[in-house]
């Protein structure tokens, strides 16, 4: 029997998502959405797009959570996007009430779930996720980093004209303007990019993967990016359902590592068939050190007012 997915919210980046995992053929996909005839309708379309890519994969659309259960794994994309001249924290309070209804639903028809969170702001939605299903935090795990990774890689590999494939780097912390890209482990092809690039060319490009989000939501001016959100969602799923233990950024939630206690932030982790397997602490230079915590203590204001208004 094929693995079963849960995509909750046939959006940009949920329909997204959805038709990446479908296409991959390894599991059977389920499309939720609040609005009636959307996940229908785009899933059947995505059905009938499987003889000609030869996948035998299921893919239907609903509006009822009973048709996700005992779901593998759920990706919840729910939620409203940002406009122009929005950050993702405005989003904060709509989206806490979306992702804490959804949670519930997953919590009680997949209790076994492994539960990716793509609404943004990120972490706090995480967080939110956890706190609503109680489940164990190897379970409940956010993607930003990989994403935000991607774009630091895209623009360094455009700048030394060299494969995306061949520029590594990490981009941790919280997915938002105090993300940090950890630019001392960077490398191509394992040489440091301080010796490719001058410090003048490099902090632009830092500053465009951590505004990364904004230029697109600028262009797209109706909502937010979707493509790249949706590829760093397949990656993760891919390394859960086929058990390949990749050691990926992501939003976990710390318990003392990192010196961070009771918090999602990303950082290096292994993914696999259980979820989190494994947070991996990379050493940090003392910049790097403090730009986490910086990060962290932007992530714990929302979580802040968060709980206020929980209360
Ligand atoms: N249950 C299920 N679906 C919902 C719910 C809900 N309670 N509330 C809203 N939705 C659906 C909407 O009907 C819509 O189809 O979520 C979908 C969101 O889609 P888009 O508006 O296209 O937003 P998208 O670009 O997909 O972004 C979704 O991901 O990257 C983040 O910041 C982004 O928080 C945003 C989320």
């Amino acid at each position: 029997m094929r693995k079963k997915i849960t995509v909750v919210g046939a959006g940009n980046v949920g329909a997204t998502v959805a038709q990446r995992l479908f296409e991959r053929g390894y599991a059977d996909i389920v499309l939720v959405d609040i609005v009636e005839g959307l996940p229908q309708g785009k899933a059947l379309d995505m059905l009938e797009s499987g003889p000609v890519l030869g996948t035998d994969s299921k893919i239907t659309g609903t509006n009822s959570y009973e048709d996700t259960a005992n779901s593998d794994v759920v990706v919840i994309t729910a939620g409203i996007a940002r406009k122009p001249g929005m950050s993702r924290d405005d989003l904060l309070f709509t989206n806490m009430d979306i992702v804490g209804g959804v949670a519930e639903q997953v919590a009680r028809y997949s209790p076994e779930s492994i539960i990716i969170v793509v609404s943004n702001p990120l972490d706090a939605m995480a967080q939110q996720a956890l706190d609503i299903t109680k489940f164990p935090r190897e379970r409940v795990i956010g993607m930003a980093g990989i994403l935000d990774t991607a774009r630091f890689r895209t623009f360094l590999s455009e700048a030394v004209n060299a494969s995306v494939e061949d520029v590594q780097a990490y981009v941790l912390g919280g997915h938002g303007d105090t993300m940090v890209p950890l630019v001392q482990s960077t490398n191509v092809a394992g040489i440091p990019i301080s010796k490719l690039l001058a410090p003048d060319v490099l902090e632009p490009i830092v500053q465009r993967a951590r505004d990364g989000g904004a230029e697109i939501v600028g262009l797209l001016k109706t909502g937010s990016a979707f493509y790249a959100p949706s590829a760093a969602v397949a990656q993760m799923v891919d390394s859960i359902i086929l058990d390949k233990k990749r050691i990926v950024p992501c939003a976990a939630y710390l318990k003392g590592e990192y010196g961070i206690d009771g918090l999602y932030i990303g950082v290096p982790v292994k993914l696999g068939a259980k979820g989190i397997e494994e947070i991996i602490e990379v050493e940090l230079s003392t910049d790097e050190k403090a730009n986490l915590d910086n990060s962290a203590a932007a992530v714990t204001e929302l979580i802040d007012v968060m709980s206020k208004r929980g209360s």
